[in-house]
Formats: C-alpha cells, structure tokens, sequence
C-alpha cells in the first residue's frame, strides 16, 4: 500500500531518488523537515542508496518510471501538497547514450519536458533540473557560461538531450535547469568504467592498484562535492535562505580546475600510499578542459561551494 504523507508543509518531490545524488538530496530536505516523495525506476539507482531514509514516516518511494505520462498527476492525486519538484532521474552514462539514442531522447529529454508541463499546469511551486556540463559538448573556451553551450557541439546524444530539456525549461519561464559540473562524494559506484574519476581512483589507491589515467593526465575538470551540489539544489528552489526559487539556467561547479593527474597525486597523499598510475591512451570522446563559470548561481541565490577538494576526498573516504 502507499504511504501517505500527511502534511501542510509543501512536500517535494525527488525524482531518482536512490540515485548517487538524489539521496542526498533526500536526506537534506527531510533533515529540514521537509516531506518527500521519492521516485525511482532502480535503472541505475540502488535500494541501498535510501538505506538512511526509506522507512521514515515523511518519505514515501514509488518504484515507477519517469516514461509514465500521468506519473505527476497521480502524485498530485495521491500527495496534494505535491509543491517542490526535483527532477534527476535520467539516463546518467553518456557513453551508454552513444549507442542508446532514441531511447535517451525519450526518457532525457521528452519525459522530463512532459513532467515539466504538467509540473506548471498542476501549479506546482518550483520546479529544478538536473542539466550537466555536457552540454557543452566540445567548446573550448574556458570558464564556460551559460550561453556558450547555444553555440557548442554536443558529443553525445545524453549531452543534446540535457540541452534541449535545460532550454525547454529556459524558454517556458518557468523552473530552472542546474548545468551541475563534475559531481563526486560518498555513494558514487566506483564499479563501472563510466563512474566518475573520483570514485575510481579511491577504489584502485585502497585496492593497492594503480589508478588508471586516460591520456596525459593534463585534461582538467571541474570537481564539485554532492554537498554542495545539494547545496545549490535547495538554494535554486528558493529553500535555505534564498529569496525565491530560479528561474533558467544555471551552471552549478566549484570554479577550481584540477588536472587528472593531480587529482591522482592528491588521492594518493590524503590515502597515505606512494603515487602509482598506469596511463592508457586518452578515452574516445574525451573533452580536455571543463570548468564553470559559476557566477550567474552566485549572483542570483549567493551560493558559494563550501568544500574544497582534498576535504571532499577524504570525506568520501572516510564514507567507505
Ligand atoms: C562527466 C560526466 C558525464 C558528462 C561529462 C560532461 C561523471 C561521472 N561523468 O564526464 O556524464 O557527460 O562530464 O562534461 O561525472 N579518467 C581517468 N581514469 C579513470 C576515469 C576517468 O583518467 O579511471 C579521466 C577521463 O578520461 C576524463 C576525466 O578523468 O578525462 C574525468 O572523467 P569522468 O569522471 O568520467 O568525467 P567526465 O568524462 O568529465
């Protein structure tokens, strides 16, 4: 039977939520006192993920897919104080989505334009998108902003759908797409060859083998902590002191730009092991440079990301 949230605070919804970052979003909404209902097809999130929450009396987890067209209004139906809605269920891998068009198309892009729609026709409050710095496929110039990604070629058909869905949101007026940069933090599988390099070069350095690096370790990214990711997600939606929820698009990073090899050295020093690294020829597809220019975030909410990298290596760490 489903569990009813029964509340006068406007209760949020978080779609993949037993996703990496859709649990901690979670937990930092209901740590406010905020109720949730959470959604998740299990395609890529995990049951273990929601381990510290699902049995509380203010979450409510629906096992369903985003694809269903009336998912929102039989939310609605069933939640009325429905208000929040945070949307991050996706196809996450953008290699997968390489062989995997059309159906990354349907649940990135249209499922989320349709769950935005009936998001505005049911009234709801606030509505906040997971976009991605793939959608700046291959632009070079660096930091980027947001109006760069309307010239840029897309790599991938994960990064294409995440901008038409961000610019679907964008032209509506209503809602907000977060462009979130490299996330990393405690719960990221390190397991798959698509996971991201955090979490796969602690796993390697703890596991006494050496880290992987593709290409010359030169290529640099943006690295930004699931706390602080969830950070901007409450401060977007006009929680934590925001004055309102946002409007448009957003990037959300931490405005440092680290190398992969240094990133490497430094996982090495905070585990307390010689540096050890076997370098392979770079991936296909690999962009060199990613970093945000974050300002227009800052500007509007005055986020500020609060952890720096060493400090978040170690907090993932310390999470194993
Ligand atoms: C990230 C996103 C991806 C998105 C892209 C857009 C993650 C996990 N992935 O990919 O969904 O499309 O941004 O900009 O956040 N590397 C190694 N060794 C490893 C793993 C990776 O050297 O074992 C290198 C990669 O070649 C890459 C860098 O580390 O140059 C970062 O890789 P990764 O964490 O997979 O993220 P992105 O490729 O930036």
């Amino acid at each position: 039977m489903d569990k009813m949230i029964h509340s006068e605070t406007p209760t949020c919804l978080v779609t993949g939520c037993a996703g990496f970052v859709g649990s901690h979003l979670c937990e930092a909404l209901l740590g406010m006192g905020c109720p949730v209902v959470g959604l998740d097809d299990f395609s890529s999130g995990r049951r273990e993920n929601m381990a510290g929450f699902d049995r509380r009396p203010d979450f409510a987890f629906y096992e369903r897919s985003i694809l269903d067209p009336d998912l929102l209004d039989d939310l609605k139906a069933r939640h009325p104080s429905l208000d929040k809605i945070f949307h991050l269920a996706a196809i996450v891998s953008a290699p997968y989505s390489v062989n995997h068009a059309e159906e990354t198309f349907e649940v990135n892009e249209r499922a989320t334009v349709r769950l935005h729609q009936a998001a505005r026709r049911l009234g709801c409050g606030v509505f906040v998108f997971a976009g991605s710095a793939a959608e700046y496929g291959d632009e070079v110039r660096q930091p980027l902003c947001e109006d760069y990604a309307d010239e840029a070629r897309r790599l991938s058909p994960y990064g294409e759908a995440k901008y038409q869905a961000s610019k679907a949101v964008e032209r509506s007026g209503y809602g907000a797409s977060l462009r979130f940069f490299n996330i990393y933090g405690p719960r990221q599988d390190p397991k798959s060859p698509y996971s991201g390099v955090i979490s796969r070069f602690i796993d390697a350095t703890l596991a006494d083998k050496p880290m992987t690096i593709h290409g010359d370790g030169r290529q640099t990214r943006d690295f930004i902590h699931v706390a602080d990711a969830v950070r901007a997600y409450l401060l977007a939606a006009g929680l934590r002191g925001a004055r309102s929820a946002l409007r448009g698009i957003f990037n959300a990073g931490s405005q440092t730009s680290t190398s992969v090899e240094d990133l490497a050295r430094l996982v090495a020093r905070i585990v307390g092991v010689p540096y050890r690294a076997e370098y392979l020829p770079p991936r296909p597809g690999d962009i060199l440079h990613s970093l945000a220019d974050a300002s227009k975030l800052a500007e509007a909410t005055g986020f500020k990301p609060e952890i720096p990298l060493a400090e978040g290596i170690a907090n993932v760490i310390s999470h194993l």
